[in-house]
């Protein structure tokens, strides 16, 4: 019998198994979905059974925090498009009040444990911790939204050349991390990002993976890439692959199988950033860590692979000047598919590059106004 995809079977139950319905509010920008928003939303699911996210509009944000690099429709889709999330509700107020908790029957609200605050500094959630009804879970450190960004103004800086890998390397060490390099002097450091690098576990692919194997019948379809920046065309396309079967492997690329047919500076994101991040997602039931450019007959055999698939982007040659799709094409298992979406890693960079001064003025002023909230949490603590 043909398994079916988690997203659509009945919701997950963890928070309480016989009792009530456990309902968890979870809220925020969710500009650049990452993994580490992915992480905030996996563990507020498990405190509860079911999980309602607010996401902020783009006037907001734009009040309190700067203009995002996402508009709101692409923040949406994309938070909708993560596994833990059951219910988006859109153009969330920035500031968490019990109405709205209420408005949804929710229980309480989850945040991770760094503080947001209002364009003059108040916490976003001194209403809902007042009423006891908010509670934590750990922020994954090593990535935010500010050090892409950063990544990207870095990037910016460098010349996109082919064949150079100094800086593919640094981005792998991590020695490219903007909030390592305070890409905008040391000022730009956000005191909750904690160590500057991402530091991938065995225990966070397992937590991120369902681990579900196909069953005899399922339709298996097989799609790579490089999955860079994880976005809208992306998500658009893998809905589309997803409804061609019921199991989608993805195959990952290497960060220098990218680093050859994308330019010196990519991939933005490293091979086990970019693992999360398509795990994190619904449509997607299997990855492939670190997939061959060319799809084999092997490869197709290994995972019984019944169609494999690309998007509307330009397929590049293999090293040898080859078709990577020669062998799925010579079988008849070859699919061009039509996301309908014309976002690409390179438009990302392309509206930072635009905005490059308004965004590392909003990077600098977050940063200093969480050290200083910081500092002064610091104070109180040393003083109890
Ligand atoms: N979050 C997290 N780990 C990160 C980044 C964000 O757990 N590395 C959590 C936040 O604590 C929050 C949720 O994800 O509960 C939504 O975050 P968002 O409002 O988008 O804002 P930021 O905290 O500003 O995220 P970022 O720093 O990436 O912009
Ligand atoms: O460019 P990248 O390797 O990340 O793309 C992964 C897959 O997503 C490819 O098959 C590509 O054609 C597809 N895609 C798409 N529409 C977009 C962006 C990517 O179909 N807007």
């Amino acid at each position: 019998m043909a398994t079916k995809r988690p997203s659509e079977m009945s919701t997950e139950t963890n928070g309480n198994k016989k009792g009530k319905e456990v309902r968890v509010w979870m809220d925020g920008c969710f500009d650049i979905v990452h993994f580490g928003h992915a992480n905030a939303l996996r563990q507020g699911k498990r405190m509860g059974d079911k999980l309602f996210v607010g996401v902020h509009s783009d006037e907001e944000i734009t009040m309190h925090k700067g203009p995002p690099v996402f508009n709101q429709e692409e923040r949406y889709r994309m938070v909708r498009a993560i596994k833990w999330v059951d219910e988006v509700i859109e153009s969330a107020p920035y500031v968490t009040t019990l109405d709205t908790m209420d408005e949804y029957n929710i229980d309480f609200c989850v945040h991770g444990d760094d503080i947001t605050t209002t364009a003059d500094g108040q916490d976003t959630y001194q209403m809902v911790k007042d009423a006891g009804r908010y509670k934590e879970c750990r922020r994954t450190q090593g990535v935010s939204t500010s050090d892409i960004v950063g990544r990207m103004l870095l990037v910016t800086k460098c010349h996109h050349h082919k064949g150079d890998n100094s800086s593919l390397d640094k981005h792998q060490t991590g020695e490219i991390s903007s909030t390592a390099a305070g890409f905008n002097g040391s000022d730009s450091f956000s005191p909750w990002t904690g160590v500057s690098q991402f530091l991938p576990t065995t225990q966070k692919i397992i937590q991120f993976s369902e681990g579900r194997e196909p069953n005899p019948g399922d339709t298996i379809v097989y799609c790579a890439g490089a999955f860079d920046l994880f976005h809208v065309g992306h998500l658009d396309f893998l809905e589309q692959a997803a409804k061609l079967g019921n199991f989608l492997i993805v195959g990952l690329h290497t960060d220098q199988v990218v680093n050859r047919y994308k330019g010196a500076n990519f991939p933005i994101m490293n091979l086990h950033e970019r693992t999360l991040s398509i795990l994190a997602c619904k449509y997607v039931d299997e990855v492939v860590i670190g997939a061959p450019y060319t799809v084999t007959k092997d490869l197709m055999e290994h995972f019984k692979v019944d169609v494999v698939v690309h998007g509307k982007t330009p397929i590049m040659d293999d090293v040898e000047g080859n078709d990577p799709y020669e062998c799925p094409r010579s079988l008849g298992k070859f699919q061009q598919i039509e996301s309908d979406n014309d976002m690409t890693t390179q438009v990302i960079i392309d509206r930072i590059i635009e905005n490059r001064l308004l965004y590392e003025k909003r990077n600098k002023e977050k940063a200093q106004k969480e050290n200083k909230i910081y500092e002064s949490l610091q104070k109180q603590n040393q003083e109890a």
